[in-house]
């Protein structure tokens, strides 16, 4: 349990930690990142009247994690953003062990947010922790402001979800078609395969299941399912937990893809296309994307990874863990998402410098910086951005290594025919990088322990333009 007194209480007991944080060297410059605490998936992305509202899931005073709460920040821009007290708190019978993940619906100036009220079980007998470990319940508040919200209504219970369903089902995503909403939510059966459930409804209060989609043998469980129309098409981006690594796949702790879905929504009948990972880095999770006002498909991820073996973070020591990635925008190409950094972070760009590709090798005096790389014609070639991260691509495989500043990463790659360009940021403690046109992404922490020191080896010719990047304004709303 975490109310909201027991939060203000323990802000002013602990209050400075937030000052310790601030004096982290690996503190991120234009990235969401918890005041303090630990910080996982986004939550509740939406914007009303302007305004985008970015919550997330968000353990204040355990920076490896604890009962979870919906951070909560606002921004017009993208660059000036206010922080706020968290929106929800795990203060009822339903939710008492976290708020977990959930998603907004913004309808005629309501906004409807759904999300999972964890209860564990630990102290049963029989206790079980797959299959009777926890109550999963999926609960409605509504917002006309995204700052308060209406009494918590309880919809759905274990006992609502399939028979043979195990104690987790969750992260419900609302999409409606016509005159009908569909929910999507996360599960693993009673065997431990990972599906999704549908539910549908006409009133968004009153849920009946749907349909059940799964693909055989495809993980144990499937987290934060995001299904949407992009372009006519329809996509599921899902974190399926449980794959083995096979080649250059899935060689993560756990992966966030998406798959092209042929769903017939009167027959049922369905059709997954191949899944194809969203992101090549070692730190992309659970990500989830809304339509703005000016119609934009944008995504937030977790830049972190759950039950990740490297749980040494150099910024455990300052007492807050994790981020968010930057955001990015989502649009259809040839069946596939193509991923490309939010315009609005141009903004960001102060000096500019410009370099050929002949012996290129700069020391950047700052932590936060963009590269931009066009190759003239694609070459083999080995990008370092320190002594021991590098990007190197043979002529067909495109792969990332991080060794030491990686604190535990190793290596990730994927196969490409081509690089034509780069689009890299960096800031004091991440790197994400943005190939051909946002074909794919590598986004991963790192922990360069002297800074970063660029440079190019090629036989390829082309161009780089370097900006260093200013901060994001972050202020305190409340
Ligand atoms: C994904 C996830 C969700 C859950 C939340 C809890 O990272 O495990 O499935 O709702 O985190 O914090």
């Amino acid at each position: 349990m975490m109310n909201r007194e027991m939060y203000e209480k323990r802000m002013k007991d602990e209050k400075e930690k937030r000052e310790l944080v601030k004096n982290d060297p690996y503190r991120l410059a234009y990235h969401i990142q918890p005041p303090m605490g630990w910080l996982n998936d986004p939550n509740g992305l939406c914007q009303i009247d302007g305004t985008y509202h970015i919550y997330y899931q968000y353990s204040p005073f355990e920076p490896k994690g604890g009962t979870k709460l919906w951070g909560h920040y606002t921004t017009k821009d993208f660059i000036r953003f206010q922080e706020h007290e968290p929106f929800l708190f795990a203060d009822t019978r339903a939710d008492e062990r976290g708020v977990y993940s959930g998603s907004a619906f913004v309808e005629d100036g309501t906004i409807y947010f759904f999300y999972t009220g964890n209860v564990k079980l630990f102290d049963r007998d029989d206790y079980d922790y797959c299959n009777n470990g926890r109550e999963q319940n999926t609960i409605l508040v509504t917002s006309q402001d995204g700052f308060h919200h209406t009494e918590k209504e309880w919809l759905l219970k274990n006992s609502d979800y399939p028979q043979d369903m195990s104690t987790h089902v969750r992260d419900p995503k609302i999409l409606k078609r016509k005159d009908t909403y569909y929910m999507v939510l996360g599960a693993r059966d009673q065997d431990s395969h990972g599906l999704l459930l549908i539910y549908s409804s006409k009133d968004l209060r009153h849920w009946s299941l749907f349909d059940r989609l799964s693909i055989p043998d495809f993980g144990y469980m499937w987290e934060c399912p995001d299904l949407f129309e992009l372009d006519g098409e329809l996509f599921l981006v899902f974190s399926p937990q449980g794959l083995e690594a096979q080649g250059l796949e899935y060689r993560n702790v756990y992966q966030t893809g998406y798959c092209k879905l042929e769903l017939d929504f009167d027959t049922m009948e369905y059709q997954f296309g191949p899944f194809i990972e969203l992101d090549r880095g070692f730190d992309y999770y659970a990500p989830q994307s809304f339509l703005d006002e000016q119609g934009r498909r944008i995504q937030f991820g977790w830049m972190g990874m759950g039950d990740a073996p490297y749980t040494n973070e150099p910024t455990l020591k300052y007492e807050w863990q994790h981020a968010f990635t930057i955001p990015r925008q989502l649009r259809a190409k040839e069946g596939r998402l193509y991923q490309t950094p939010l315009k609005e972070l141009e903004a960001l760009r102060n000096e500019k410098k410009e370099f050929s590709f002949e012996n290129f090798s700069y020391a950047p005096e700052t932590k936060q910086f963009e590269l931009d790389i066009h190759f003239d014609h694609s070459k083999p070639f080995v990008l370092h951005l320190n002594e021991d991260i590098q990007l190197s691509f043979d002529g067909s495989i495109l792969s990332l290594s991080m060794k030491e500043s990686g604190y535990g990463r190793d290596m990730r790659g994927i196969e490409l025919d081509a690089i034509e360009d780069l689009q890299i940021f960096i800031d004091a403690s991440s790197i994400e990088i943005f190939v051909n046109d946002g074909y794919t992404v590598f986004s991963s922490r790192a922990y360069p322990k002297e800074g970063w020191k660029l440079s190019l080896e090629t036989e390829a010719r082309g161009t780089i333009v370097y900006y260093a990047l200013n901060k994001i304004e972050v202020s305190d709303g409340d």
